[in-house]
């Protein structure tokens, strides 16, 4: 039986601090669409992060930048409408929240009222706190996110692991607090050291959610293409394979297109 079927409580950001208290590890996974949401939750998934990684896998662009809020506002429709139990987050896209906190608390609210989200997620540190700040005085949960920040990509210039330098893992660890201390209601932080990722969950009291980030942190998120098998070519040492849905898909399609052409589909019973 389902986790969704033996408990359809709602997992929302007070069930998550409990989770943390209690060491009850957190499970999220992202999802843009409806029919993988609907699985995903009844599956047992604690949060659904409709992450702008929709701009990789599922638009096909080489970063997350090009993503607009109409279309994060679109996929987390389609999310919500399919979710019973898991709390939906909504990554804020680039360019609708940095260096002005009006314009960010605008992009809140019309991922909430538009789409039915529960919380949104942006990234950065102090350069954000007044974005922060904003969309908190309208009620909307924000979760942070911290270490490598995809949309500043062309500030990096590499996806290597970050924070490994004493003065960006001090800078990280002061972000993590200022976020807290803003009033975030959980922060993820993204391909850093473990023992850095460690020392961030133990001083913090909201819940810390990891990707590529190690085991000593409240919980774990992954891109759902990439844990599905879906994707192949990325092979971050972190990522886990937990099915090779290409290889499936593959399969499956090539024997409908034999069938179609052999003339094996549709029998006799598929018809009317
Ligand atoms: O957009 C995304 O999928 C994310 C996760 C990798 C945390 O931000």
């Amino acid at each position: 039986m389902s986790v969704h079927k033996k408990e359809l409580k709602k997992v929302t950001t007070h069930r998550l601090h409990e989770m943390k208290q209690n060491g009850e590890k957190i499970a999220m996974l992202t999802a843009y669409d409806f029919s993988m949401a609907r699985l995903l939750d009844s599956a047992g998934i604690d949060v659904l992060l409709v992450g702008d990684s929709a701009s990789n896998v599922m638009a096909g662009h080489e970063t997350t930048l090009p993503i607009t809020l109409d279309q994060m506002i679109y996929h987390a429709s389609s999310v919500v409408r399919a979710v019973e139990r898991a709390l939906v987050v909504v990554d804020l896209p680039f360019g609708s929240y940095q260096g002005n906190s009006g314009e960010a608390l605008r992009s809140a609210i019309r991922i909430m009222k538009e789409s039915g989200a529960h919380a949104v997620k942006l990234e950065g540190g102090a350069e954000v706190e007044e974005s922060v700040a904003r969309i908190l005085t309208a009620g909307v949960p924000v979760m942070g996110h911290l270490g490598l920040t995809p949309q500043s990509i062309y500030k990096f210039g590499t996806y290597t692991v970050r924070a490994k330098e004493e003065a960006e893992a001090k800078k990280l660890i002061d972000d993590a607090k200022l976020l807290e201390e803003v009033g975030c209601f959980a922060l993820v932080l993204e391909k850093i050291p473990a023992k850095l990722a460690s020392k961030v969950a133990s001083e913090l009291s909201i819940p810390v959610i990891g990707i590529g980030a190690g085991l000593d942190v409240d919980g774990q998120v992954l891109v759902m293409q990439d844990m599905l098998g879906i994707t192949q070519d990325f092979k971050p040492r972190f990522l886990r394979r937990y099915a090779d849905l290409q290889q499936i898909i593959t399969d499956a399609v090539g024997n409908y297109v034999h069938d179609v052409k052999s003339k094996d589909f549709p029998n006799e019973e598929e018809q009317y």
